[in-house]
């Protein structure tokens, strides 16, 4: 971790939880031998800001002189770790902007809860006499708050321990700013090629879903070729249209339109836009952008949702489930969950929805580098069949066999398709071969 300052900004509602990760995570700091600062709302406004009442007015200027306090410190390298509710968007932004060009970064967290459950713990007491109207303008009930339209995390404290926040926010901080913009840019391209593809689906509408699905792929391919090459004119591009042979420092794995057949179904939500970059031997940023579900699953804030409760569940082709799946979903007493596209898949485990993903039939690189990318960054399991590292950036974008599922199952689950003695996988289809073949079993 880096020496210079930083400023970490838990914004939230009241009881979301903010006072508790910005302790925590002092605690861990301060232990590394960082020099830290918590400034907490509660305790700022007892020190600093003692005159000043919860209007749009004084809140902004609350938000302001603790702005202001933080860029000091972090000038002097101090990490500091704000703990205020700062409700509006504009005053958070000015002090996002009031530090840019500082060497410091400003990491805005969203520490987030649902209301009925902050209703629930209301461990000041103040919820319940908000609702009663004994405090007027309460954040949440009877005042505004403007949710950050791109924090740099969200915390889900109703899914996620103290303990795992500030995880997720060390992981942060370890991050340089390079590393950053490389995520950031992963999650761009793949919200901004989804778009258009749902633009160009309203446009076309669905009388020739050929053509749909073949301009869908072009535009979006032309999209996310052009935009790498502007931004990182040095870096690689591998994607179906463009394999390469894996050569370079920095190699962006996309799919332009994985799902391309449920892309050309109407009110099918089971398509997605893949950007992964493969840099010197690891998946260094990746995001998947499921459009029609207004979603993208990034490197940048990537955590897995805790499972729906229930039977296990394994996420397979709509078409043509594959024989390995079958067999495990017998193995492990499981239902099989019909899908398109391996991305959807993948993300489906990622957000609780299924619980396992099992792929033995054949595959390309850019079928699954940016959800395994995210999938590993949210701490999931990730592996060849035979439990080995996954490796992109091989000379031929070959990768055939893979399985994605919790830390916690990938022992059981390893187990059991070890049991199962699963054929040798398959080798790569000669270059005649479409590789759309392939994808259609995935
Ligand atoms: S901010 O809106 O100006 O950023 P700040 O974080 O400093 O708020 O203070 C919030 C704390 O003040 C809450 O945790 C709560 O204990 C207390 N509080 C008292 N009145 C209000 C109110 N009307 N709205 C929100 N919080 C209030």
């Amino acid at each position: 971790m880096s020496t210079r300052g930083a400023v970490i900004w838990l914004t939230g509602l009241s009881g979301a939880g903010k006072s508790t990760i910005a302790r925590r995570l002092a605690g861990e700091l301060a232990g590394a031998g960082l020099p830290t600062e918590v400034l907490d709302g509660d305790e700022v406004r007892a020190g600093l800001s003692a005159e000043l009442g919860f209007s749009k007015h004084d809140r902004d200027i609350q938000v302001q002189r603790v702005g202001y306090l933080s860029r000091l410190l972090a000038r002097h390298g101090v990490t500091v770790i704000v703990a205020l509710i700062s409700p509006y968007r504009e005053a958070r932004d000015a002090v996002r902007a009031s530090l840019d060009g500082a060497s410091a970064p400003f990491l805005e967290v969203h520490v987030r809860a649902p209301l009925e459950e902050l209703i629930r713990r209301d461990t000041k007491g103040l919820y319940r006499k908000a609702l009663a109207g004994e405090i007027d303008g309460f954040t949440g009930i009877s005042d505004p708050y403007e949710p950050p339209a791109r924090p740099e995390l969200v915390i889900d404290t109703d899914a996620c321990t103290p303990v795992a926040a500030v995880e997720r926010i060390l992981a942060l901080l370890r991050r340089s700013p390079a590393d950053t913009r490389d995520h950031v840019l992963a999650g761009e391209l793949a919200v901004t090629a989804g778009r258009r593809l749902l633009g160009l689906r309203a446009e076309r509408g669905f009388t020739d879903p050929a053509a749909l699905r073949d301009a869908g792929d072009k535009i979006s391919h032309a999209y996310l070729a052009d935009r790498i090459a502007e931004h990182r004119p040095a870096d690689h591009l591998r994607s179906e249209e463009s394999p390469g042979d894996g050569t370079g420092d920095r190699l962006w794995i996309v799919d332009p339109l994985d799902g391309t057949r449920e892309f050309g179904e109407q009110d099918r939500t089971d398509w997605a836009v893949h950007v992964a970059l493969w840099r010197r031997g690891t998946l260094a940023a990746g995001a998947i952008a499921l459009p029609a579900r207004d979603l993208v699953l990034s490197t940048l804030d990537a955590h897995a949702r805790p499972r729906t409760p229930g039977r296990f569940r394994i996420a397979v082709s709509r078409t043509r489930p594959p024989a390995l799946a079958s067999a495990l979903a017998a193995e492990l007493d499981a239902d099989l969950v019909p899908m398109g596209s391996a991305g959807v898949k993948i993300a489906s485990v990622l957000l609780g929805e299924t619980d396992l993903y099992v792929h033995g039939g054949g595959q390309y690189e850019w079928d699954s580098a940016a959800p395994v990318a995210v999938a590993l960054a949210a701490g999931l399991h990730a592996s060849r069949l035979d439990g080995s590292p996954l490796v992109y950036g091989g000379q031929d974008a070959w990768l055939p066999d893979l399985v994605v599922c919790r830390a916690g199952d990938a022992d059981r689950v390893l187990a059991a398709i070890r049991e199962l003695a699963p054929a040798p996988a398959p080798a790569a289809p000669s270059r005649a071969d479409t590789p759309a073949a392939q994808k259609e079993q995935a």
